[in-house]
């Protein structure tokens, strides 16, 4: 018999690896109660998951429709901030993982859990990101990680599910490594290792290829109020519903194909590819309305802190001094950014056309060149002398030698 050890609560997808996990984890002594979320990935049957857990051995299964939540307390931030990691990547994965550790360590809080544990190898970020946020929340938790530390191959973990008598499907074996939600689709692995090749088609499965996308341009209509989109073509509706019509519409157009090689924060590059049609038109229509909406100033310091709200999003810095106090600044700038951006969707490419707004610091009459030009023409130059004085300042106590551009002859 071995020597009972607790509560251990396991983030559990259905698949082989965490149908393993909850047998593995009961031999070792702990009680696994499983946790099974939709964010809005493709395949996910939460009823069926709770029945495999249970039948795998987990003592209790919780299975949450989290795609609300994921919208309004992970998404919506993130939009907010415009985040994307190094400037591309909309941070599909990243979003998801404080969200799952949340929900974790709730569980294991309310069941007295000794422990909370994931199906991450230990390779990748996602490990990272549900150890530091989990233990973010709970510093007294124990975060177990069984396929890092069982060093099962493929063929011992097919073998030891099926003498526990764990049905798994026949291994289909996709050639990459998927993880998807409503924000987007992570592809990684395989083919794609090499950056010299072009990801091909079968890849793919949120968007269409934009080269095949329809031949007549789109025209869409998001309206933002405080920051967060309500309406798609004048129609509202929640984040949710509107984040999957758009999945639709824009994938449709072959929009949000992301292909680059990225830093990891375990150090090395890696060839990634991402879709998020609906997170790439959102983000590019926010970051215009924004425009149209914020001080200049505000809108300078914003930029700069988007880039370390999604560096520490990446980073698994979610529940973080730093990433709530960028998400406070981010959030006071909000309350301005209401309006309607009009968006071109044509053969990969979602092009801002038009932006409106009930309350702007646009002023037609400050901007015209034509009748009703309110600018003050005559100020510009007392304004001129003074811009340029330390500029004529420090040309007349050290005179420059710049060379003619070109032979000057008549
Ligand atoms: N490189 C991406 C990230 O770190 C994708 C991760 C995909 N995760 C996965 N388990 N396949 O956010």
């Amino acid at each position: 018999m071995t020597e009972k050890k607790g509560k251990a609560v396991l983030a559990y997808s259905g698949g082989l690896d965490t149908s393993v996990a909850v047998m593995w984890l009961t031999e070792q002594g702990y009680d696994v109660i499983t946790m099974t979320a939709d964010v809005g990935q493709k395949d996910v049957d939460l009823q069926s998951a709770k029945a495999k857990a249970l039948h795998s051995g987990a003592i209790k299964a919780y299975i949450f429709d989290l795609k609300k939540t994921f919208v309004e307390n992970y998404v919506y931030p993130s939009l907010k901030a415009n985040a994307m990691y190094q400037g591309t990547y909309p941070l599909v994965s990243a979003l998801s993982r404080p969200l799952i550790a949340k929900t974790l360590v709730d569980i294991a809080n309310k069941e007295g859990a000794v422990a909370v544990a994931h199906g991450c190898t230990g390779k990748g970020q996602d490990q990272v990101r549900i150890e530091v946020c989990a233990t973010a929340l709970n510093p007294n938790i124990k975060v177990l990680a069984p396929v890092r530390d069982w060093h099962f191959s493929r063929e011992a973990e097919m073998e030891y599910a099926a003498k526990h008598g764990i049905p798994v499907k026949a291994n289909v074996g996709s050639p990459y490594s998927i993880d998807d939600n409503l924000w987007g689709r992570s592809i990684e692995c395989g083919l794609l290792e090499d950056p010299w090749n072009e990801p091909p088609e079968d890849a793919y499965e949120m968007t269409a290829n934009p080269l095949e996308g329809p031949d007549a341009p789109e025209f869409i209509e998001i309206t933002f109020e405080h920051g967060v989109p309500v309406a798609l073509n004048g129609e509202r509706m929640h984040g949710v519903d509107l984040i999957l019509k758009l999945n639709a519409i824009a994938g449709k157009h072959g929009i949000g194909r992301v292909d680059m090689v990225e830093d990891r924060l375990v150090g090395f590059k890696s060839r990634e590819v991402y879709e998020c049609p609906g997170s790439s038109t959102l983000l590019a229509a926010h970051r215009a309305m924004e425009t149209l909406t914020l001080d200049k100033q505000v809108l300078k310091t914003k930029r700069e802190l988007e880039v370390r709200f999604a560096e520490l999003t990446y980073e698994g810095y979610w529940f973080s001094p730093l990433r709530d106090a960028i998400n406070a600044f981010i959030n006071d700038t909000q309350q301005y950014v209401s309006g309607t951006v009009k968006m071109r969707l044509f053969k990969g490419q979602a092009v801002v056309r038009g932006l409106k707004a009930n309350k702007t610091v646009y002023r037609h009459d400050l901007a015209t060149y034509s009748a009703g030009d309110a600018f003050d023409h005559s100020a510009a130059v007392g304004f001129i002398n003074i811009w340029g004085l330390p500029v004529r300042t420090w040309t007349a106590t050290y005179p420059r030698h710049d060379e003619a551009e070109t032979p000057i002859e008549a």
